[in-house]
């Protein structure tokens, strides 16, 4: 009997932290996605000789994040899980289109590896920085 309720509450708590998790996980993706933008934003203009390996850790944290994106807007987990969010409901709306904006941020991405100096690595990231403004336009609500 004891183990029956001990279950019960485990599975209880399991579902309350499934809502609140991936929307924790996705607010911390996004804050080292901005972390790492930093480093980029050096990159692109110059502030910092262009650096090879500085670029490819910039940029594998945008493409961690875009194969991670799609994972972590689970339905339920939008203002009506009671979490604070900033995601639009017009993510499950049009799943697919998020789903594609977050697969152009890790293709933009995988094409700034291909960058030799601070001018190919600039118009690589112009790219990434438009992937962050079109997706927050149409899938983050304007508040925060
Ligand atoms: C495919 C869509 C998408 C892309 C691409 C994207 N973001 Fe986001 N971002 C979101 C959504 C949705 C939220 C709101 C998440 C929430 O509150 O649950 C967010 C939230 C954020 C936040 C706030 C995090 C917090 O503290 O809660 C920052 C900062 C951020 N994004 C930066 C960036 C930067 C910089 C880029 C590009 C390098 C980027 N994002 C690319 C969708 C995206």
């Amino acid at each position: 009997m004891k183990f029956r309720v001990a279950v019960i509450l485990f599975v209880a708590c399991g579902a309350t932290a499934a809502l609140a998790g991936p929307i924790q996980d996705r607010q911390q993706l996004m804050k080292n996605v901005q972390a790492a933008t930093k480093d980029g934003v050096a990159l692109s203009r110059g502030t910092v000789p262009f650096d090879a390996a500085k670029a490819k850790s910039v940029l594998d944290v945008y493409i961690d994040a875009s194969a991670k994106l799609p994972t972590l807007f689970p339905k339920g987990s939008g203002a009506e899980s009671g979490t604070k969010t900033a995601a639009d409901p017009k993510i499950w709306v049009d799943t697919a289109g998020f789903q594609a904006a977050s697969a152009k941020f890790g293709t933009d991405a995988k094409a700034g590896l291909a960058a030799t100096d601070t001018a190919s690595f600039n118009k690589a990231f112009t790219e990434i920085f438009k992937d962050c403004n079109s997706c927050h336009g149409a899938y983050r609500v304007k508040q925060q």
